[in-house]
């Protein structure tokens, strides 16, 4: 008797914890929390605190941070500009996060993932190839015009590429977490800090030293 209670403690307990794993970020307790943009950040909490909800403005709700293209003049010619608690602070809690994605003539966003988030984006200018590989890696694909979406599922890696030699294109997307994280698959290999060891980038792509070498030399590694 004693045993099968204490399993099915263990039972909830584990899918509780794998319900919390699976969950988008916490929701909200009030209507609202807009940030605090002057607290300076003596305690960490999960998110930003909150200034009190009678001094909310309607600015608070609102930016201009996506209304003028970044600048794509890097090696890879893109530019993504996105709304934080920073530009944006109602947005602190409410899991969410707008990405203005400004691609150059064949610019691309490299392959990345974000680990917190889902992405869907629509495009607004130009044409971009778009597309994700799942964890069989099996990719899918897609050339969207402007006014059509895609999605991209939360963690998995996906990429944006310009496919037009003469004419900028532009995304926005909108993303599931207030901090949804990006990590960039060639910039996380070749160019972390401390570096990989050359010998497990080796062996992981087949390749040889002079390859890393100039892999990482490429990406600033
Ligand atoms: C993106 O654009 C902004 C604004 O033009 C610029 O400050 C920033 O350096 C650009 N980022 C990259 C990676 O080029």
């Amino acid at each position: 008797m004693k045993t099968s209670s204490f399993s099915f403690h263990f039972f909830l307990t584990l899918l509780s914890l794998l319900l919390t794993i699976v969950k988008p970020d916490p929701d909200p307790l009030q209507d609202y929390c807009v940030a605090d943009r002057n607290n300076p950040r003596s305690i960490f909490i999960n998110g930003a605190p909150c200034i009190n909800p009678s001094l909310a403005l309607p600015s608070h709700f609102a930016t201009s941070a996506l209304s003028k293209p970044g600048n794509t003049a890097n090696q890879f010619g893109f530019n993504v500009t996105l709304t934080t608690i920073a530009n944006l602070p109602g947005l602190n809690t409410q899991g969410l996060t707008i990405a203005r994605v400004d691609l150059a003539a064949n610019g691309v966003v490299p392959p990345h993932s974000h680990p917190r988030a889902s992405e869907v984006t629509i495009c607004l200018e130009g044409s971009i190839l778009v597309g994700f590989i799942d964890t069989s890696s099996h990719m899918y694909t897609q050339q969207l015009r402007v006014g059509e979406s895609f999605v991209f599922p939360r963690g998995l890696i996906h990429f944006l590429y310009n496919m037009d030699p003469m004419k900028p294109a532009m995304a926005v997307s909108g993303l599931s977490s207030q901090s949804p994280g990006a990590q960039i698959a060639s910039l996380s290999m070749f160019a972390s800090k401390p570096a990989v060891p050359d010998e497990v980038l080796k062996k992981a792509f087949q390749i040889t030293g002079q390859d890393v070498a100039k892999i990482r030399r490429n990406l600033g590694g």
